[in-house]
């Protein structure tokens, strides 16, 4: 065998090894299949049902704990802490996010925007919160500003 044959069969089996590993990888991107469409709506009812469930546990941690003595019912304000319905955000953006932080680490006195108010409120409102039960209050208090946003039944 020339040396010139060994180049000619060399080049032969690199491109040979090229064609198959691509129409290879091309069929694999090929197979993954498509969601399917009924799969698809099944998410997304369950995303919807998901969040009314998260709005009922915020709303009944927060009436049956901490937050409704110094918050009043429904978050509409009380003597002891200001309404959380109003659409006005003193302690953070107001964003879901914001929300969750003020809820997680209380306000201590001295970031008190009113002055008036006594006592300050405790990390989780003092209260012994799952690490869901952040995000479900959050939706409750975020919810009682924008809606729930759950379609109509
Ligand atoms: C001891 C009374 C007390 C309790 C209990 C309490 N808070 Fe508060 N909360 C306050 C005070 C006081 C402030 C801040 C007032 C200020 O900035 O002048 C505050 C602020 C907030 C804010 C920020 C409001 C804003 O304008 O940015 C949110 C949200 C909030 N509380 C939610 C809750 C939730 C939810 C609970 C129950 C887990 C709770 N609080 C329990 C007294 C309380």
């Amino acid at each position: 065998m020339s040396v010139r044959n060994v180049v000619a069969a060399v080049i032969v089996l690199v491109a040979t090894l090229l064609l198959l590993t691509t129409t290879q990888s091309a069929r694999a991107q090929q197979q993954r299949p498509e969601l399917p469409q009924d799969v698809k709506d099944w998410m997304a009812r369950n995303q919807v049902q998901r969040w009314a469930q998260m709005l009922q546990t915020g709303e009944k941690l927060f009436a049956e704990g901490s937050c409704v003595k110094c918050h009043g019912e429904g978050g509409s304000g009380g003597r002891w802490a200001p309404d959380l319905t109003d659409s006005e955000w003193v302690q953070s953006d107001g964003d879901l996010e914001g929300i969750r932080e003020t809820i997680m680490w209380g306000v201590r006195r001295r970031d008190f925007v009113d002055p008036d108010r006594r006592f300050q409120m405790n990390p989780s409102g003092g209260m012994d919160l799952a690490w869901e039960d952040f995000d479900a209050i959050a939706a409750y208090v975020w919810s009682l500003n924008n809606g729930t946003f759950l379609p109509e039944r």
